[in-house]
């Protein structure tokens, strides 16, 4: 077995001999003595081939990817290189073996990659030799064995749960796989194990955790994809409170263990509806300022049309400020920001200037007192810029969250070594879906609202709240969770409110409901996206980066090439029969 990898090679080994294998990055012949950078998992060290070496030749016929095996003596470097961590050192050949000879590959195994990601892809195994990607890995085997070894000291079981599952459609969409043996019926892949550890829960284990496979099949972004990995915790007799704790400690501990940052407990908690009102987000990034500013009452007896009608309307009118920009921003640049909110359904942005006179494109439309009111209350200063957005208000908080993180991207307002995270709690029971004319469960139908809203459930669903709560990272959603519903007639009024017919509730749940008749505990949990949080602390924003063999945003594999076709032996086993289109 090799012995040493080649970043633990110091100054204070000159002088042993030692036998390294390896990739060849790079030879270099330089006036008869041949330099050849040896990579391995760890990083590079030189070794140097003089012409009176017997191996010279064999040195000479190396090429970039080649697998090596040498011995040889560990040297002091004449000249150093402080970009390498083993630049004090070079190592003197006196045995070279070609173990392995490569192809010509499609492109240069280095950190400043300039092939296409689709090129990167096909050849995913070439790609993960770069450092920087093999970096995200081992930070991410950090996090698991951090994960591992702190929940297991708070007594957390490891247990494994169903990867083919019963299909029960309420969330994203299924992947399904067709059974041989039961011919015309379906399993689902997992979308998360959350039936499962709330039954484990039932079973008495108490405290469960899995580093557990995930499966949506639903629009990619670049934080989303189809199969992702969940740290996904549950316990038993605990309340919101508890769970959050122990939530937050593991993140903290999981930073600390990762990279060294102390991250003060307890986090920040913001309600949603806070979240929403300053942030437009349920994940705001705070790492920046720039809130939402509500500024309709102004408008309450305005004559500028636009506002009226939509104060009518029982629309809003929204702001932020952009502090010290407003000479910054071209028409032409404007137009765009207009073309971004348009993007988010708002029917246009309009603009202040806040400079030696006040300029902008509703300025002659509106009076001096509301010039002044608008002053006063955003606290303007010479040269703030103000982005105004009206309408319903959903659609006014989602573009103007969008803006405002836009904006601190544009103008570089974001320190990236900073991390600022923070609970959302209190989301509401349901949200209003206009494509199914129903309320949906705004986390799972299985999340337990608020004690004093139980009796809202079926009268007043758009003011019920729960006890659910997310973990936002810098803007992201990192993780989230719930106190569940233990109680079988609490949990028959929930699919009751979600308009689920009998029928359904047996088809899908019944199984589930079942066991709440068992002495079910009061329990709770939540799930930590692990390809996020790896996402956040090797500082990548494409999730791409941290899964070893990812699938391209049309959801394929470009290496293996699937999903792929399958021969008619294997649909006719399945009964199955593709339709010519
Ligand atoms: P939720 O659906 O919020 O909760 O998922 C938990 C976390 O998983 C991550 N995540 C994803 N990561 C990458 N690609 C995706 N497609 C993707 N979807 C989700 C996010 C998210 O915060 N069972 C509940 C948890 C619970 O209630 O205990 C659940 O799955 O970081």
């Amino acid at each position: 077995m090799k012995k040493i990898f080649n970043n633990t090679i110091n100054i204070k080994d000159v002088g042993k001999k030692v036998e390294l294998y390896g990739w060849v990055q790079k030879k270099r012949d330089l006036g008869g003595l041949i330099f050849i950078d040896l990579r391995d998992r760890s990083g590079i060290v030189q070794l140097v081939v003089r012409p009176e070496n017997s191996y010279y030749e064999l040195a000479n016929s190396l090429k970039n990817e080649y697998v090596i095996r040498i011995t040889g003596k560990v040297v002091e470097r004449e000249s150093k290189n402080e970009k390498l961590a083993t630049g004090d050192i070079e190592v003197n050949v006196s045995e070279l073996e070609i173990i392995n000879k490569s192809k010509e590959t499609p492109f240069t195994i280095t950190d400043e990659v300039n092939a296409l990601e689709e090129t990167r892809l096909k050849y995913r195994y070439l790609d993960l030799r770069r450092e920087t990607l093999k970096n995200n890995f081992l930070i991410r085997n950090k996090i698991t064995f951090a994960t591992r070894k702190f929940l297991n000291n708070l007594d957390f079981v490891e247990v494994e749960t169903p990867i083919l599952c019963k299909s029960t459609p309420e969330g994203a969409r299924d992947y399904l796989v067709p059974s041989r043996v039961n011919k015309g019926k379906f399993y689902a892949l997992p979308q998360s194990p959350q039936l499962f550890k709330q039954l484990l829960m039932v079973s008495g284990f108490e405290r469960y955790f899995q580093i557990a496979k995930c499966f949506r099949d639903e629009d990619l972004r670049a934080d989303r994809q189809p199969e992702f990995t969940q740290i996904d915790v549950e316990m038993s007799f605990v309340d919101e409170n508890d769970v959050m704790e122990v939530g937050e400690k593991l993140v903290a501990n999981i930073f600390k263990e990762t990279k060294n940052i102390d991250i003060k407990l307890p986090l920040m908690r913001m309600k949603y509806d806070e979240a929403i009102k300053y942030y437009g987000s349920d994940k705001p990034d705070l790492r920046f300022d720039m809130k939402i500013n509500d500024i309709t009452k102004i408008f309450n007896n305005t004559d500028f049309n636009l506002f009226k009608n939509i104060i009518e309307n029982k629309g809003i009118i929204n702001a932020i400020v952009v502090k010290n920009a407003a000479s910054n921003f071209s028409r032409k640049d404007i137009d765009k920001l207009t073309e971004f909110v348009k993007s988010y359904k708002a029917s246009g942005l309009a603009y202040i200037k806040y400079q030696e006179e006040i300029t902008g494109s509703i300025v002659k439309n509106l009076s001096d007192a509301e010039i002044n009111l608008i002053k006063d209350e955003l606290n303007l200063e010479n040269n703030d810029l103000v982005f105004i957005v009206c309408g319903e208000e959903k659609i006014v908080k989602t573009s103007l969250g969008a803006l405002r993180c836009k904006l601190a991207k544009d103008l570089n307002l974001i320190n990236k070594d900073e991390y600022k995270l923070l609970w959302v709690t209190d989301f509401p029971c349901f949200e209003w879906s206009d494509e199914e004319n129903r309320f949906l469960a705004c986390h799972h139908p299985f999340t337990s609202p608020k004690d004093e809203d139980v009796d809202k459930l079926l009268t007043d669903k758009a003011n019920c709240y729960s006890k659910a709560y997310d973990i936002v990272i810098n803007g992201y959603e990192a993780g989230g969770g719930s106190i569940r519903i233990h109680d079988e007639e609490v949990q028959q009024k929930m699919f009751e409110a979600l308009e689920l017919t009998e029928e359904d509730i047996n088809t899908k749940f019944g199984w589930f409901v079942e066991a709440l008749k068992y002495g079910c505990p009061p329990h709770g949990g939540f799930a930590l996206g692990l390809d996020r949080l790896t996402m956040l602390l090797t500082g990548t924003d494409n999730i791409r980066d941290v899964i070893a063999f990812p699938k391209t945003a049309s959801a394929t594999d470009l290496m293996c090439e699937s999903p792929s076709e399958v021969d008619d032996k294997q649909l006719s086993e399945l009964q199955i029969k593709i339709k010519e289109k």
